[in-house]
């Protein structure tokens, strides 16, 4: 793989990813909010290896820009073999029970932006008959909980969202990976106390590397997510519904 658009770059988790594909010298198309952060990624990834670095800006708020994005990153590469998806935001759930407004950003942040960069990245690569979509979902779109039902809702909108898409695009030859990460220690958790489950970005950006490369389905990470969520899914709803979570 040497020509990868990255899309929410500047998060902990994609910049673990990217730095993976700096060491291997791929060619980069990096995206976020923020210019500044843009630019002080692509010097980290320049030094570790990257053969070139591209920016672009976006906002995930603004859906109607996400198009132009990819037809710039696509001009400007040439060529797209994997895109990675990572932006994301985690919404004050209490603030979005009192007003809709709150959820419906984090609706738009957390799905309807990824839909629409998913659209586009799976036409093209339908076209091209090969190469790799990853999105970052999260375990939290696996059950709806009264403590993050709101992000966990647009997550799991997302991983159904991926799923159709991969069954869409396998015969095609294009793979489509739906990461679940548990907890990361990363900026958008930092108001949360940490406990022994809290995996680091470094860890979990390693494995999203290695999942794109290897085109995997869905990968829980750290990998005991996997067992935690199959018993989570599994507890009766007559019981669940009791629990406070
Ligand atoms: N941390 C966890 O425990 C956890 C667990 C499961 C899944 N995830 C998912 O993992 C992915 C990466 O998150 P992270 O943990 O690495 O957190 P992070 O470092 O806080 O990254 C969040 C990223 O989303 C970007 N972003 C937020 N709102 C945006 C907007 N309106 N427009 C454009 N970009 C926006 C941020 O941009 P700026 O850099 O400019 O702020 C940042 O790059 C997300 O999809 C998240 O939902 C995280």
């Amino acid at each position: 793989m040497k020509k990868i658009v990255i899309i929410g770059a500047t998060s902990a988790v994609a910049t673990e990813t990217a730095r993976c594909f700096a060491l291997e010298g791929a060619e980069l198309f990096i995206a976020g909010r923020s210019q500044e952060k843009l630019e002080r990624l692509a010097d980290d990834l320049r030094v570790r290896g990257a053969a070139v670095v591209h920016t672009g800006l976006f906002n995930a708020r603004d859906l109607a820009s996400h198009d132009q994005l990819l037809e710039s990153a696509y001009h400007t590469l040439g060529e797209i073999d994997a895109a990675l998806i990572a932006h994301g935001d985690l919404p004050d759930q209490t603030e979005c029970q009192h007003s809709w407004i709150g959820t419906e950003q984090a609706l738009a942040t957390n799905f309807l932006s990824p839909v629409a960069f998913l659209t586009w990245l799976a036409n093209y690569f339908e076209k091209r008959g090969t190469g790799n979509i990853t999105a970052i979902s999260s375990v939290a779109g696996d059950r709806g909980r009264q403590s993050n039902y709101i992000y966990g809702s647009a997550k799991g909108a997302l991983s159904v969202f991926l799923q159709g898409l991969r069954n869409r695009l396998a015969p095609r030859g294009v793979s489509v990976t739906t990461i679940k990460p548990g907890f990361i220690d990363t900026p958008m958790t930092a108001d949360i106390k940490k406990g022994p489950l809290f995996a680091s970005a470094e860890l979990v950006g390693t494995r999203v590397h290695k999942a794109m490369k290897r085109g995997d389905s869905v990968v829980y990470t750290p990998f005991f997510w996997r067992f935690i969520m199959l018993i989570i899914i599994h507890i009766p709803e007559f019981i669940f519904k009791r629990l406070k979570l």
